[in-house]
């Protein structure tokens, strides 16, 4: 028999005791991002493990990476002495014969690693990244005629592709025939429940706190019905604000100083509009965009129709030119897929034959989002890192209307006019800066563990 005494597994937080305690067949833990979820899965997967001999457990995690540095890593080394660890097949054995095996699951061949196969216990850490036909593929792989325990934990935060179908069985509670709702239980965690990560890493709820308000309540608060309606309501255009730059995003152009860096920023469109974009920075990094060039390469708008060719003898007038940018050596950051070859020369060489040259920008999403983000919000004094020329007109007509993805909910929906908004965020990764101060939070989070403080938790109990 393995003793538990061996292991030092930690002391759980009251969430993630009752998410340890938990026996409904379907159990998800979750809300803001930090909230002890991951240690929550891999404190009760080593308990199933030791209290039930040969049991079967799979762990799921969209990406091998991230399945190692949460998972893999840290189990091995907490059962060091009670178990062994093969890593060709994934699988971690326990003396007594249980066994713990890493799936990773980013597209739907990955699941074939898990066809044919049956497990007592399924942990889906992150379900919100995983689709609801894998969810269902998964869910019928936990069987099997033994009396262990058959159950899936889902750990989830809002937002990402799995967030409707978690949302509807866990928040909402809305059933299709053949769901019992006895089956599904929720127990929702906060940064500030997790007091480890706090003590830790004081800054991790800092940068939660700084992000704009609806990002804000999905991860710091664990709110799952913030991602609709206007994808960016902290862009401020207050024109009673144009003079003094306070508290507004959009203001009167100025002649911009000679020796500011001048970067251009570019999203071709080859159904919708193309954006080309001049930002000029100021020597505290602050961003402006003075210029902007819009429009139509499809057939689509018959008033407005740019081919490559024209977009780029256009691109390349403006630089030799205007005032602002003749003579100055321009940094241009593009849409990568100008690069792309399919179909004939990629659109890039167009753009070098007009001397207008690109280095391929970060088109991370959301990470992309963020940054945006961050350039937009005001700092104590009111400033924000970016300001718009109040000539950008459609830079400032298209940003406040776009919405939320209802597909990928931290995304924007991009069948609307976005092309403006790409560029500005392959500008804002190409010079990515940290949240302003302002948005920190003020007030330390509560802390639940105090009221734990003179409690001894025996994690032993919680299988
Ligand atoms: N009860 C606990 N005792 C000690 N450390 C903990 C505890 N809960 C969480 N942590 C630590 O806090 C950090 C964040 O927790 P994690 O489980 O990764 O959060 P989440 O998966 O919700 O984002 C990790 O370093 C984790 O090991
Ligand atoms: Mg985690």
């Amino acid at each position: 028999m393995i003793s538990i005494k061996q292991l030092s597994l930690g002391i759980p937080n009251p969430k993630q005791a009752e998410f340890l305690q938990d026996t409904h067949k379907y159990v998800a833990f979750g809300g803001a991002r930090g909230g002890g979820k991951s240690w929550a899965v891999r404190v009760k997967a080593i308990l199933l493990a030791i209290k039930f001999p040969k049991i079967k457990i799979l762990i799921v995690r969209k990406t091998l990476s991230e399945l190692r540095n949460n998972h893999i890593t840290p189990l091995v080394s907490a059962t060091n002495g009670i178990a062994v660890y093969n890593d060709s097949k994934k699988e971690l054995t326990f003396k007594n014969k249980s066994t713990i095996r890493f799936g990773y699951c980013s597209c739907q061949a990955d699941l074939t690693q898990y066809q044919g196969s049956e497990w007592d216990v399924i942990f889906l850490d992150e379900a919100t990244q995983l689709r609801e036909e894998w969810f269902d593929e998964l869910k019928v792989t936990v069987r099997g005629v033994n009396d262990f325990p058959k159950r899936v934990y889902l750990t989830c935060n809002p937002g990402g592709v799995g967030h409707s179908w978690v949302k509807r069985l866990f928040i909402d509670r809305i059933y299709k025939e053949g769901e019992d709702p006895c089956d599904y239980s929720f127990i929702r965690s906060l940064v500030s429940d997790n007091k480890a990560l706090m003590e830790k890493n004081p800054d991790y709820a800092k940068q939660l706190s700084s992000l704009p308000p609806k990002l804000k309540k999905a991860w710091l608060e664990g709110d799952w019905n913030i991602f609709e309606g206007q994808f960016f309501e902290d862009f401020i255009d207050a024109p009673e604000h144009y003079s003094d730059r306070l508290y507004t995003n959009v203001i009167e152009p100025f002649e911009v100083p000679h020796d500011w860096n001048i970067v251009r920023s570019f999203d071709w469109g080859f159904a919708k509009p193309f954006d080309c974009s001049w930002w000029a920075i100021d020597y505290e990094g602050r961003a402006y965009l003075i210029l902007q060039f819009y429009g139509c390469t499809g057939v689509a708008n018959e008033g407005l129709k740019w081919h490559a060719e024209k977009v780029f003898a256009e691109i390349h007038r403006i630089e030799t030119e205007h005032r602002w940018l003749k003579g100055k050596k321009i940094t241009g950051i593009a849409d990568p897929s100008i690069w792309s070859e399919d179909g004939g020369l990629p659109i890039i060489a167009s753009a070098d034959r007009h001397q207008v040259y690109f280095q391929k920008a970060d088109n991370s999403r959301i990470p992309g989002w963020m940054q945006v983000h961050y350039r937009l919000s005001f700092d104590e004094d009111g400033k924000p890192m970016v300001y718009f020329f109040n000539t950008c007109k459609h830079a400032i007509r298209t940003l406040p209307l776009l919405q939320y993805s209802a597909v990928n909910p931290e995304d924007l929906d991009t069948s609307q006019e976005d092309h403006f908004a790409d560029s500005f965020r392959y500008f804002c990764m190409s010079r990515p800066i940290a949240p302003s101060k302002n948005t920190l939070q003020k007030t330390p989070p509560d802390d639940p563990l105090e009221l734990l403080s003179d409690k001894k938790y025996r994690l032993y109990s919680y299988v």
